[in-house]
């Protein structure tokens, strides 16, 4: 069987198996069968198959109608023009989060010498990607899997960005050192009452953002005030119809913060916004408001509770 032939056949049995993308998924897993590039398997479309080579390509066919992604099958996927490795251990970067290291280099690349934190690094494929654009940034980037981080290390030893990104293990903002300009973060969405098929392949740990999807954005929003620096952004991809939730949320907590939301090329809101707005006098209100009451002020503004528009008043 030749490799035109193969790929051919492999594509009407992955459409028949409802599988999206069925010529791109066959193309990639006769490219992953024989080591070869995308220019080689369209130069090389006449060639016979060996027949070991024929076995593997149906046994990874087999696999995908499954229902094992092909980026799990292959160890690659490809996000933000660049190879990352992928294991069950981590998420598979989506195109969509794209858009997270779009709206973070707009942002940030005018500082001198940003500061940015990615929570949830899963692969490492947003912090890198920003690390290979930004190459006088300090970035940390966490996740509290310590087997994701293991997968994010060894991407970046291969991107040559070891010493530009710290990894550290923990929940959400415990680990960071230091405030920092930005903090970016595709925290797990899917409400867990409505996980996909993938989610029998992906880790649950990536998924699974509790009630309405929304328990760790929220977690993350009540952290993030202590460790932004003033002017400081939060980037936060979300899914499909959490927009106002999460907006609304954010309101509530930084009520003169600027709040945006940007949509993803389907149209579909994805990415939320919120500037802190810079006040000099921030530190003057927890002495001057509650003088008696220190320990308190700080308790609020350690659980987020931090009232941005008292500060702008008391800067007045
Ligand atoms: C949706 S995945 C995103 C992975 C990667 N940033 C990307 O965009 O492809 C979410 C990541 O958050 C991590 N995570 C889940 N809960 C966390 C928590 N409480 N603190 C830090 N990371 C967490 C998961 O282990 C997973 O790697």
């Amino acid at each position: 069987m030749t490799l035109k032939q193969a790929l051919s056949r492999a594509r009407g049995i992955l459409a028949a198996g409802n599988i999206e993308d069925a010529r791109l998924e066959s193309e990639l897993l006769i490219r992953h069968t024989l080591k070869i590039s995308q220019v080689q398997l369209y130069l090389d479309l006449d060639r016979k198959l060996s027949l070991n080579q024929e076995q593997t390509f149906w046994q990874l066919i087999r696999r995908r109608l499954g229902g094992e992604p092909t980026a799990y099958i292959t160890k690659h996927r490809e996000f933000y023009g660049l190879d990352f490795y992928v294991s069950p251990d981590v998420l598979i970067p989506r195109p969509e989060s794209e858009l997270l290291v779009e709206m973070a280099l707009d942002l940030i690349q005018n500082r001198p010498v940003p500061t940015i934190a990615e929570i949830g690094t899963g692969c490492g494929a947003v912090a890198i990607s920003l690390a290979l654009k930004l190459p006088r940034a300090k970035i940390y980037a966490t996740d509290i899997s310590a087997l994701a981080l293991k997968v994010a290390l060894f991407n970046c030893q291969r991107h040559g960005v070891v010493d530009r990104i710290c990894l550290l293990h923990g929940d959400m903002l415990d680990p960071l050192p230091e405030p920092v300009d930005l903090v970016v973060a595709n925290l797990p969405y899917v409400d867990k009452l409505e996980m996909p098929e993938s989610a029998n392949f992906e880790p649950l740990l990536a998924l699974d953002g509790g009630s309405d999807g929304l328990e760790k954005i929220y977690q993350l929003c009540q952290q993030v005030t202590d460790m932004l620096r003033p002017d400081g952004y939060l980037l936060l991809e979300i899914g499909q119809g959490q927009g106002k939730g999460v907006t609304t949320y954010l309101h509530s907590l930084f009520s003169s913060a600027k709040i945006k939301i940007a949509p993803d090329l389907s149209g579909i809101e994805r990415v939320v916004s919120l500037r802190l707005t810079h006040n000099p006098a921030g530190d003057k209100l927890i002495n001057w408001v509650l003088p008696e009451n220190k320990e308190q002020a700080m308790n609020r503004r350690r659980n987020g509770h931090y009232e941005y528009n008292c500060l702008r008043q008391a800067g007045n």
